[in-house]
């Protein structure tokens, strides 16, 4: 395959190397993730990571795996396990399905490498869509207020929320951005913070738990998060935290976007209750874990409820920034996920 170069996948000389996002800022660290054990390692551990990017380093292993002289059989099997490693972000399954009908093909391994470099492109094709629809609905002075870490580091282009953030700043319409730490593995804390400050966006960091007085105190316009999974009416699942953002964002009458790529949409989840919730281990919240070390704070065998995601229902959604349009709380409420025609 020829060579790829993202913000945190490499495809060189037929291997996969993934930058780690559990060292990230302290250190920049690529990671082979050459086979299943390593790719599925490193998901686990929350190294690669983002909706997108699963389903992207999935598809782009798979294809070496079948350029590198693996059977037919063979991979289908790792498309199994690859399929199983997250069970939340439904852009994994929707990229492996895409992968499968490739596997099916007579000259399967032509066809796999063209897929996930497809994918790869239409990955950043995406984002810039959502990019242009979002920064239009960015007013002039925003302050935005974003959860977890939706930029280049959790895609293959230029991001969803932090992409809408990011083109908005460009365009003179953002004058500040809070980023909620997003306990407990600190997305927000660690990368989103890091990625702002990269490209010269002023942000300032909070605990997620100071969300409410940061807007009683009216100092967020506007709540911008990404997506996981977005159920047929409408409920958006995201990185756990979410939906407490939503919930305040509605009792101090703040707009709460989503933008997400089509490839987020699962039609086959009726609503926000049948989407599947990863649950984590305890350690993540009875302590913490980094490049900067490791610590426990909580009691040995302290009993823990660690979901990396929730359900923020669709009444609590201002809009719903799709590469392919944006779907209104109208639409939603009238029974129709559907993007507005035209925008
Ligand atoms: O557990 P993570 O870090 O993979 O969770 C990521 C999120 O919740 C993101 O908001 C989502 O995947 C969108 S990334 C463009």
């Amino acid at each position: 395959m020829q060579t790829l170069h993202t913000t945190s996948l490499r495809v060189r000389d037929n291997q996969l190397w993934i930058l780690d996002q559990q060292a990230l800022p302290q250190q920049q660290n690529w990671l082979d993730a050459s086979s299943v054990d390593a790719l599925v390692g490193h998901i686990h551990a929350l190294r690669v990571r983002g909706a997108p990017l699963i389903g992207l380093s999935a598809s782009l292993l798979l294809a070496l795996l079948a350029e590198n002289g693996m059977s037919r059989d063979a991979l289908s099997q790792v498309l199994t396990v690859l399929r199983a490693a997250r069970p939340t972000a439904v852009n994994l399954m929707n990229n492996l399905d895409r992968m499968k009908l490739a596997l099916a093909q007579e000259n399967y391994v032509a066809a796999l490498g063209t897929e996930a470099l497809r994918l790869v492109e239409e990955d950043k094709a995406l984002c810039e869509a959502i990019v242009r629809a979002g920064s239009e609905r960015v007013p002039r002075g925003s302050r935005i207020l974003t959860h977890c870490n939706t930029g280049g580091l959790a895609t293959a282009g230029v991001g969803t929320a932090i992409g809408v953030i990011a083109r908005a700043f460009e365009q003179g319409k953002v004058e500040q951005v809070w980023v909620g730490e997003t306990r407990p593995l600190l997305q927000g804390g660690r990368l989103t913070a890091w990625e702002l400050g990269e490209l010269g966006i002023p942000n300032r960091l909070i605990c997620d738990s100071m969300a409410a007085a940061l807007m009683a105190q009216q100092q967020v316009d506007a709540v911008w998060v990404g997506a996981d999974r977005i159920a047929a009416n409408g409920d958006v699942a995201n990185k756990i935290g979410t939906y407490s953002l939503a919930v305040l964002a509605r009792y101090h009458h703040i707009p709460f976007y989503v933008a997400a790529p089509h490839t987020t949409l699962d039609r086959h989840c009726p609503d926000g209750s049948a989407i599947p919730i990863e649950q984590r281990t305890a350690a993540e919240v009875t302590g913490v874990a980094g490049s900067f070390g490791q610590v426990q704070w909580a009691p040995q065998n302290a009993q823990v409820w660690n979901p990396a995601f929730d359900v923020t229902p669709a009444a609590l959604i201002s809009g719903w920034v799709l590469d392919t349009g944006v779907v209104t709380p109208e639409a939603v409420a009238a029974g129709c996920f559907q993007p507005l025609a035209g925008v």
